[in-house]
């Protein structure tokens, strides 16, 4: 077959407006015709549309070897510019969920659920969440991920429990799910692996913002975890991975499309990173002040947000008639003790050491960040605190690096506060002044103070 013949077959076509499909009836997906990944590259690089068959080919071989890292940068590059439509963005979606295994829980009782979200500075809902969930009668196989960018993550934040791994093998996910309800773990090799290969080639070549490439990302590795509901939680604001709140809903809506597509009932939380989430930044830091909403108190904004996923959740998996039921019952499960109870057999069962309900210790040395004036807090870019974390150790700097677990940042004061000149704004954990300086500069570009009361900042919204 000509060249042409075979990328006609495999349903190639040059115009968007043009194309149509032409694929041989005996044809699926796997089939022996294979494509020399240059070509798919051109369809992108000129503005074409993908057929689900040369982006099967173009993944499969990825996976397998056949296409080179150089090819996906550039068939990545070109997505970057041109996008994916829907047609598109589902296939590629389906490719990367077949690269591996999904689990399937099917013998299990209990629904399954999970949340994700699209990550921010001082973000921990996961961390009181999943336990809580549990406790409601819920099932949460949930794989995370490392911090990305200025914001951090789940993984690295349960690594600052001593002795606690979140590298499980296939076993231990079964049997600790039967046990325990839970567990919260990183992608193991062989859940969509053309994600671990596309998602650490994207980050070393600066390709990681792009709806189509997030979407199909995320949505794969939770189409994988074999889950009943999911809550996506779509941050906005400085302190999101995604500040602009136009992109987040771009994001939500393929995102939504995607798990319309595949039957996964989904439902959509947008919620502000004007400010982090509760007054703690950094790993130990995060983990006491989910310690705290475990044990029945923590702060307002950290505590409602946990509840209303969990209420989603709850409603979306059969657990709750209605969201104020749903909302009630993790209410209850905080209070009552039922929550940490479950928290403190899930990180036994990953190796936690030690008191698991007490508070962790954080760097020994301590510094404040002061008002540089008398006014009203206002504009603070807390992509600016993300990095001042990541001055201290807080976060990694290349991938597979070090972080110090126990560095952080406590917000003493908030949006829109009155503030006297010297006031302490924010309390500084380090460890032997390590980067203190660099912190303090990006302190100070963090914050802001007007002589006028500024508005308040953005707040958290449910999309159907
Ligand atoms: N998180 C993911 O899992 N994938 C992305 O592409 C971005 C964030």
């Amino acid at each position: 077959m000509c060249l042409r013949g075979k990328l006609e077959w495999l349903g190639f076509c040059e115009r968007r407006e043009e194309c149509q499909l032409r694929v041989d009836p005996r044809a699926g997906l796997g089939s022996a015709v294979r494509v020399d990944p240059r070509d798919v590259i051109r369809v992108k690089r000129d503005g074409g549309r993908l057929s689900p068959e040369l982006i099967d080919d173009f993944l499969t071989g990825y996976v397998e070897g056949r296409v080179e890292d150089y090819h996906a940068s550039a068939l990545l590059m070109a997505i970057f510019c041109y996008g994916l439509d829907d047609a598109e963005l589902w296939a590629w979606t389906r490719s990367m969920l077949e690269s591996g295994t999904r689990f399937d829980w099917s013998h299990m009782d209990g629904p399954m659920v999970d949340k994700h979200s699209t990550g921010g500075v001082g973000d921990k809902v996961s961390i009181p969440l999943a336990p809580a969930l549990v406790a409601c009668g819920a099932k949460v196989p949930m794989i995370s991920g490392r911090g990305l960018g200025h914001t951090g993550g789940t993984l690295d934040k349960l690594e600052a429990v001593p002795g606690l791994v979140t590298e499980l093998q296939i076993e231990q996910i079964r049997s600790q799910l039967a046990d325990v309800g839970m567990f919260i773990a990183a992608q193991t090799p062989d859940l969509v692996p053309a994600d671990r290969k596309l998602y650490a080639l994207r980050d070393a070549a600066g390709l990681v913002e792009a709806i189509p490439l997030i979407s199909s990302s995320i949505m794969s590795k939770k189409l994988a975890e074999g889950l009943d509901a999911l809550v996506l939680d779509v941050k906005f604001g400085s302190g999101a991975f995604l500040p602009d709140i136009d992109k987040g809903l771009q994001l939500a809506s393929r995102m939504s499309d995607l798990a319309k597509g595949f039957g996964l009932p989904m439902t959509v939380v947008l919620s502000s990173m004007e400010q982090p989430l509760g007054r703690m930044v950094g790993h130990a830091n995060e983990i006491n002040e989910s310690l705290d909403c475990l044990r029945g108190g923590g702060p307002k904004d950290l505590v409602d947000l946990t509840i209303r996923q969990g209420g989603e959740a709850l409603l979306a998996c059969g657990l709750a008639d209605n969201l104020e039921s749903g909302e009630a019952r993790m209410r209850t499960s905080f209070q009552d003790g039922s929550a940490m109870e479950v928290f403190e057999r899930f990180l036994k069962a990953q190796g936690g050491q030690g008191d698991l309900t007490a508070d962790l210790p954080t760097a020994p040395g301590e510094a404040h960040f002061l008002a540089p004036e008398s006014g009203f807090l206002a504009c603070v870019d807390y992509r600016e605190v993300g990095v001042a974390l990541q001055g201290l150790g807080g976060a990694r700097v290349e991938i597979g690096g070090g972080l110090d677990h126990g560095v952080g940042l406590e917000i003493l004061a908030r949006h829109g506060d009155k503030v006297e000149r010297g006031q302490p704004l924010v309390r500084i954990t380090h460890r032997d002044k390590r980067g203190l300086e660099g912190c303090l500069e990006h302190l100070a570009l963090a914050y802001h103070v007007l002589s006028e009361a500024p508005d308040p900042v953005g707040e958290t919204r449910t999309l159907g």
